[in-house]
Parts: structure tokens; C-alpha cells; sequence
């Protein structure tokens, strides 16, 4: 949460170009923004409440000319949303931006208290602010001032420093929060991630956790905690500035949609031909963990469905920041698989180390290149999906299902559970996939259709059986996540055991059957909602085309029939457009949500 950027130039543009990378990193908070730049003679600052155009706004009113600034976009943890609250934070010679959490800050701001430091906001990153100038006024050695601080505060943190005294410089320093730094020919960057960078330059560095880093217009200096210079590699990046522009569409998550048929065929060319699962021998283990949160949590939950009902091998999906507290089921026989599209999930990383530290093998299906998750896992799988900005999740999910599909494929022929010709009618179907994706978004009408049925409604139920059940939980995340509706998520079955008490007249019900053998046992669930007067939507293959859903179905999706290593994928691209036309008819703002972050590297 939060994203911050600093930049350091030759020339007096700094303020721009932080604001404009600020921008590319807005999705990971948006509450507030402020910015801090040295405009010759003082280091002066702006904040504003809301959106970062409207510090862009107050911006426009000023003429500035800035060599250096360094800028954040908030996701309030302490403290509400406020000018006062907003970073950066300045106390004594110290300007601070910060992404992540101080966990002792109340312990060290009582300690800055008796020293005199007094506080102005609610936050945690003031106190750290006034820590480091603390530091400084003990050792006047900037570097070491950071050094000192960093051992003193428990927590995560990506911190960008100016001080007063060296106001044309950044220093910089992260641990379990992510921070890039970018070099250009005009000056260099500390950013969040790199798309806040990639405008100005596709060269850039990874930070070692705990690595401290000088940064001037014209020189990078990398540091470890004993302030011996170390030396880092400057890659190249492969993502453009192009790919994190909307090109055309009204919102990244429409764009996001539109790329899955594409993402998810690379995935299979790249993974189903060539894929180097060599190393994952499912046999060495005793036992499988899946770990993950949110969406990557259900993709998760469609390839343990895979894993035990076609690779006959058990696994546990546990959501991360509860997998802690199954501790003892970790042995050096486990195999941990992490989910994550950003790479820096806070409660995925923590379940990962935990893992690591009881000896487990730790294999990642990771999107972002280079996050801190995939280089902390033993095996990282990439589903190069590609940016994905939209705060909900899209071909995020679809891509690890794709993985998933994969590997559990990989397992069978590893277990000689997968004979030649079901091998080749499988691969036929995966290296063809795209047609049918697409078809899948052709229907736009049909979504609208459905979505001008239901957006006025308060509450709205997902139901469907096996794999279904769990595309049924994505689907009911996406609508409540970006429409801000009630939607729950049940297996058909046990909606009878309790929540069809809910169903009264009118209330929507998305029903989902696409598997032969669980059709008519969920056609039954659907009618029991109907007879109680639901609203059903009915969602389900070609392959049943002929029988006659006006019985029990108001309205009706069809998707291409697949076989279970793909069908979710399919099935959930054409709810994500049904939540995506609700969000639309409701007036929310899809690309982002109320209260939400994209990368939720907090625990
Ligand atoms: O980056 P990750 O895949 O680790 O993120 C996990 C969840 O935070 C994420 O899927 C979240 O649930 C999204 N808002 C879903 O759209």
C-alpha cells in the first residue's frame, strides 16, 4: 500500500516527473498525496486530501522549478486521510516518504516525546521521520543515521529521505516493501515499482532488503548496513510505458479483460510445450500447501480441484495471513506453493518465510518480474501477464489458473495418470485457446443485459458445484469489490443448509454448471432458489445447449465448453464483464475502489 517515488536531476523539472510517476503508482492507494521538492533556496512542501489530481491541481497554480522532489500517494493505516496525515512528513532537518508499517512507532514516539520531538499528525511515519533526525543529531553522518534508525524500528518500510542540509540528494533504504531505483541521463529514481519510472528510463536496480542507497542526479552509491559500498546489477526492463497506459479503453480493467485470450495462449504455448516443471517432483513430498490471499486465493482453489481430482494428489489451500496459525502442519516434506500477481503481498511473504524457516521447498506463481516473493521463493513460475493496474483482479487470476493447469498436467505425466491421447486432445484445446476467449468477450451485449437487471438490487448470490463453486467465489468478489454490493458465494448444496433464507422475491442468483456430472444436481439447487422466488442467471457451456433453461433460468450466459484444465477461465472473464457492466450502471469507480489497494503490503 502507498507508492512513493523520488527523483534527483540536472535539470529543474523534478516536480513533473515525480507527479507523473506518482500518477502510474496512484493504484496503490489514493486516499491523499503530497510532494517535497527543493526549489533552490528551501525544501518546500504540498499535500492534498483525495486523488492525486488534486495535488496536481494545486501544483498547477505554482511555478516550480525543482531539481529534486520526492512524492507519495497514501493508503491510510494510521491515522485518517488528511492534509495533516498525508506524506511527506518534515521534523527537524529530516523530509520523509514512507511505504509500510512502523510497528513500534507508539513505543519510539513516547521515547522522541521525552527527548522534546512533538507531533503534528497520526501517523507512524512521522515518528520514524523524527527517529532518523534523531539519529542524525547523534552521528551527523546521513548514511549512518539512516543505518541506526533502520535498527531501531520494527516493521516494513521503502523509505525515501531528503535532508535539509543535502537537499539535492536522496537516500534511500527498504525492508519488506518494495523499492526500485531507476537511472536516466537527466537523473536517477527511488521508486515503488517501475512503472512510476518507465517513461523516463527502462534501466534499473533491484534494493537488497537492508541495502541503503545515495542517490544524486548523476551517481548511485549502494551501501549494506556496515556502509561498505556493494555493487548492483542494472537491468533492463522488457515492460513499456505503453503497457500502462489505458490505450483507448475507458477503464484498465476493460483493457485487462481484453488481454486475457492473449495471456492466457502465451501461457499455454510458453508452459504446455516447454515447460520446465523438472524440478518440482510432487512424490518427494508428504504434503501440499497452497497460500495465497484474496483472488490469487481462488485461483489457488481451482488448482488444488485440479490437483486432487486428475493428479489424485491431496493439497491444503490455506489464505495466508491464516497460514501461520497451521505452523505445525510445516516440515521440510512440504511443498509450499505461493499465489501472487504483485509479488509483494505482505501475508503471502510472511507464510513464505514461515515456510522457509521450518524447511519446506517454497515454489511461487508470481506475476510482477522481480517482486520480493519471486525472488524469495526456492522456484518462481511467472505468468507474464503483463502490468495489471485495475485494482480488481482480472487476468491476474485467469493467468494462474492457466499455471496451475499446467503444473497439475505436468504432475499426471509425472505420475503416468495422462495417456497420448487425452494428452493430445488436452494440448489441442490449450494451444487453441484464444478463439474461444474471445468469443467469451464478443458477448458485451449480454453482460450489459444482465447488469441492467441486477445493479439496482442490494444483495446477490453466487451458487454452483466442484469447480464451479470456486469461479462462483471470484465472481462474487469482482461484482463486490468494484460495485459495492452484497454478493455471497455458496456451494449449490449447502445453500439449503441455512442461507436460502435469504432468497425472497427478485433476489439474484448466478448459478454456474459446466460439468456433465454435477449439472442436473445444481439445476436442482437453482430450482429450489426459484421456487423461493430468485432471479436466476444462469451460466453454463455449449455443450448443454440442448436443453431448455427458460424452466429455470431468467436470463442465460453460454460460454465455450473446455475441459476442466481451462473451463474457469472462460466462465470467469464473462462474470468479471458482468461486474464490470454493474460497477458502470452503478456510477463506482471500477479502476479504483473504495477503501482498497492494489498491492496490500501491509499484514
Ligand atoms: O498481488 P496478490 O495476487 O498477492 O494480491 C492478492 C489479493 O490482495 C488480490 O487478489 C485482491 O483480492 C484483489 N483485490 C482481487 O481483485
Amino acid at each position: 500500500m502507498c507508492g512513493i517515488i523520488g527523483y534527483t536531476t540536472k535539470r529543474t523539472d523534478s516536480v513533473s516527473v515525480a507527479l507523473a510517476g506518482l500518477k502510474n503508482l496512484e493504484y496503490r492507494g489514493y486516499d491523499s498525496s503530497g510532494i517535497a521538492f527543493y526549489d533552490g533556496k528551501k525544501l518546500d512542501m504540498v499535500k492534498a486530501k483525495g486523488k492525486i489530481s488534486n495535488l496536481e491541481e494545486k501544483l498547477s497554480q505554482m511555478d516550480i522549478a525543482s531539481s529534486c522532489a520526492i512524492a507519495h500517494t497514501r493508503w491510510a493505516t494510521h491515522g485518517e486521510p488528511s492534509e495533516t496525515n498525508a506524506h511527506p512528513h518534515q521534523v527537524g532537518k529530516v523530509t520523509l516518504v514512507h511505504n509500510g508499517i512502523i510497528e513500534n512507532y507508539a513505543s519510539l514516539k513516547e521515547e522522541l516525546i521525552a527527548k522534546g520531538y512533538e507531533f503534528k499528525s497520526q501517523t507512524d511515519t512521522e515518528v520514524a521521520t523524527a527517529y532518523i533526525d534523531y539519529c542524525y543529531s547523534l552521528c551527523n553522518n546521513k548514511l549512518q543515521a539512516l543505518v541506526d534508525a533502520c535498527k531501531g524500528i520494527r516493521g516494513s518500510y521503502a523509505f525515501n529521505v531528503i535532508y535539509e542540509d543535502e537537499p539535492t540528494t536522496i537516500y534511500a533504504t527498504r525492508k519488506d516493501s518494495p523499492l526500485v531505483i531507476g537511472y536516466s541521463h537527466e537523473g536517477n529514481f527511488a521508486a515503488s515499482d517501475i512503472s512510476a519510472i518507465l517513461s523516463y528510463t527502462n534501466k534499473y536496480s533491484l534494493i537488497d532488503e537492508n541495502e541503503f542507497v545515495k542517490i544524486t542526479s548523476s551517481i548511485v552509491t549502494f551501501y549494506n548496513e556496515d556502509l561498505t559500498e556493494t555493487s548492483n546489477e542494472i537491468k533492463t526492463a522488457t515492460w513499456d510505458a505503453a503497457q500502462y497506459q489505458k490505450n483507448g479503453y475507458d477503464h484498465f480493467m476493460l483493457k485487462e479483460i481484453y488481454e486475457q485470450p492473449k495471456v492466457i495462449q502465451d501461457i499455454f504455448n510458453r508452459y504446455y510445450s516447454d515447460c520446465d516443471y523438472s524440478d518440482i517432483h510432487f512424490e518427494n513430498f508428504d504434503n501440499i500447501h497452497i497460500v495465497a490471499c484474496g483472488s490469487a486465493m481462488h485461483a489457488s482453489l481451482v488448482g488444488k480441484y485440479l490437483l486432487q481430482t486428475y493428479a489424485k494428489i491431496p493439497a491444503m489451500v490455506e489464505i495466508a495471513s491464516e497460514y501461520r496459525y497451521a505452523e505445525e502442519l510445516i516440515t521440510p516434506k512440504t511443498l509450499l506453493i505461493v499465489v501472487s500477481q504483485s509479488g509483494e503481498t505482505a501475508d503471502t511473504l510472511a507464510a513464505l518465510r514461515l515456510a522457509k524457516e521450518k524447511g519446506a521447498y517454497v515454489v511461487g506463481i508470481v506475476n510482477a518480474v522481480g517482486s520480493t516473493i519471486s525472488r524469495e521463493v526456492n522456484k518462481c513460475i511467472y505468468t507474464y501477464a503483463g502490468p495489471e493496474i485495475a485494482v480488481a483482479t482480472t487476468k491476474g487470476y485467469t493467468s494462474q489458473v492457466a499455471v496451475f493447469s499446467t503444473l497439475v498436467l505436468n504432475a499426471m505425466k509425472q505420475k503416468g495418470l495422462l495417456d497420448e491421447t487425452q494428452e493430445a486432445e488436452i494440448k489441442d484445446e490449450l494451444l487453441n485457446i484464444k478463439p474461444k476467449l474471445e468469443q467469451v468477450i464478443s458477448q458485451r451485449d449480454t453482460y450489459l443485459d444482465i447488469a441492467k437487471d441486477i445493479y439496482s438490487h442490494k444483495d446477490l448470490f453466487f451458487i454452483g458445484r466442484g469447480i464451479d463453486s470456486t469461479v462462483c467465489m471470484e465472481g462474487s468478489l469482482k461484482l463486490k469489490e468494484i460495485s459495492y454490493m452484497h454478493s455471497e458465494s455458496y456451494s449449490a448444496g449447502e445453500l439449503k443448509h441455512g442461507t436460502i433464507s435469504l432468497i425472497e422475491e427478485g433476489t439474484p442468483v448466478i448459478s454456474i454448471a459446466t460439468n456433465e456430472n454435477l449439472f442436473e444436481k445444481t439445476v436442482s439447487n437453482i430450482k429450489e432458489t426459484k421456487a423461493r422466488g430468485s432471479y436466476t442467471i444462469f451460466v453454463t457451456t455449449d455443450a448443454h445447449d440442448a436443453v431448455d433453461f427458460r424452466e429455470f433460468a431468467d436470463k442465460t450466459v453460454i460460454v465455450p465448453k473446455t475441459s476442466e484444465f481451462s473451463q474457469a477461465i472462460p466462465v470467469v472473464m464473462a462474470l468479471q464483464l458482468i461486474a464490470y457492466e454493474t460497477a458502470k450502471l452503478r456510477g463506482c469507480d471500477i479502476d479504483k475502489p473504495r477503501n482498497l489497494a492494489k498491492s496490500v503490503t501491509v499484514e
